[in-house]
């Protein structure tokens, strides 16, 4: 583990590791999680930036996700909560980042309905505490460095609400019409993110993506809940009918384009993302049965697919997404590389391979380690 100076700001505990930072870097929020360590370690391998993870390492942060990264020199890690503005705006103002990527939210919609209160704390009056240490440290920037900045917002399909089975597909000019708390508070971002540009003129971006699968993911969410309780023998809780439909896009084609909208894409300009992969979760649940009897077959056992349990529903549970990503595809050129087929079977065969990576994670040991390596950071 590299060495580092460790800080308490307004009590909160933290760590700078020094990293070799021959060019300015991007700073990442929540890049312990599931779709942000996917992005650091897919950018570390394809472009020449340091990164800066700045993670709060709540249950969905995992450190062991980046564990690949090994002593990386460009990758720096501080354990720091973005609605802490000075811990944010220390940063800021130690590694003048060209570039703030924000994933850090909670983001588990059933969560979300038994506690919104975090999802406030941390997606709205946490994003507004990072708009508010960025739009600081940039008004202050030379005017080149001003217009070369970028604050670009990671966001969901979920602030457009449900669509009926007929609908159109959401576009960027959708309405919002959020139905979780969990989908209230990310569109609630999404509107301060948007002011920020409008009324002080910060160059952000916002991309709304439809729902990611892949490798890292906490399995809290559907596609890994499935795989690891079909793995166990235990029951698969499908909501209600099974029939709502969502987009699925693998993980790493998500990273790609939030890449792309960065480096190419119009300040102030939202992107929608999505996989053109509408599946109903019965058809989900039943793919992740199938490639599991293939990929690790027990002859002993029942078909995975006998162990698809209808439960109660989610209240409010939004029937259908689906995504135009149009606007990505034309301006940018972005195209996903999986389709859901191939993308599905090496998700299953990832969490196959890496049965400790979840143990760890479910035991709740990661946790502890956490605790134990992080306590005075
Ligand atoms: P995740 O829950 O796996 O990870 C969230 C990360 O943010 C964790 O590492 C956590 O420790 C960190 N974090 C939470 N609160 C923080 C705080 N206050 N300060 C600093 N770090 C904090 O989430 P994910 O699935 O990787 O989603 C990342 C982003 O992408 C979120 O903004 C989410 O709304 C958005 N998104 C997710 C999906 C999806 O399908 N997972 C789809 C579209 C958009
Ligand atoms: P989820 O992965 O929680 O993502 P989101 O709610 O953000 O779309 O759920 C995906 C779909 O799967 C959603 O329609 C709810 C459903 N679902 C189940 O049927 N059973 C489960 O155990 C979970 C976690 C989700």
């Amino acid at each position: 583990m590299m060495n580092g100076s460790r800080f308490t700001i307004h009590g909160s505990r933290f760590t700078i590791y020094h990293a070799r930072m021959t060019e300015r870097p991007l700073l990442v929020t929540g890049g312990a999680g599931f779709i942000g360590s996917n992005f650091v370690l897919q950018w570390i391998a394809a472009e020449s930036a340091p990164v800066v993870n700045l993670d709060k390492l709540t249950y969905a942060g995992n450190p062991a996700n980046l564990a690949g990264l090994g002593n990386e020199p460009r990758y720096v890690f501080v354990r720091g909560d973005i609605a802490d503005g000075a811990t944010v705006a220390r940063l800021l103002a130690q590694y003048r980042p060209r570039a703030i990527v924000n994933f850090a939210a909670e983001s588990h919609v059933d969560r979300s309905i038994h506690g919104p209160a975090d999802f406030v704390e941390t997606n709205i009056v946490g994003t507004f505490a990072l708009l508010e240490a960025t739009r600081a440290f940039w008004s202050a920037l030379p005017q080149a460095e001003r217009s070369a900045f970028r604050f670009l917002h990671v966001s969901s399909d979920e602030v457009y609400g449900s669509l009926a089975a007929a609908e159109p597909p959401f576009t960027e000019a959708s309405a919002y019409a959020p139905n979780s708390p969990y989908a209230a508070s990310k569109a609630a971002s999404d509107h301060l993110v948007r002011s920020y540009h409008r009324t002080y003129g910060l160059p952000t971006l916002t991309t709304n993506c439809s729902n990611n699968y892949g490798p890292y993911q906490f399995p809290e969410k559907l596609i890994p809940l499935m795989i690891v309780n079909a793995l166990a023998g235990k029951p698969l809780p499908v909501y209600g009918d099974g029939g709502n439909v969502r987009d699925w896009l693998y993980v790493a084609d998500h990273c790609e384009a939030v890449r792309l909208a960065l480096a190419r894409g119009r300040p102030g300009e939202t992107y929608n993302i999505g996989g053109n992969a509408e599946r109903t979760n019965l058809e989900v649940v039943r793919m992740i049965c199938s490639l599991l009897s293939e990929l690790k077959p027990d002859p002993r056992g029942p078909h995975p697919s006998t162990l698809i349990t209808h439960v109660p529903d989610r209240p409010g549970h939004d029937r259908r997404y689906a995504i135009d990503s149009a606007k990505i595809r034309g301006e940018l050129g972005w195209r996903p590389r999986e389709d859901f087929d191939t993308g599905l079977r090496k998700t299953v065969q990832w969490y196959l391979d890496h049965m400790a990576w979840t143990g760890d994670v479910m035991s709740g040991a990661y946790r502890e380690w956490i605790e134990i390596n992080y306590a005075d950071r």
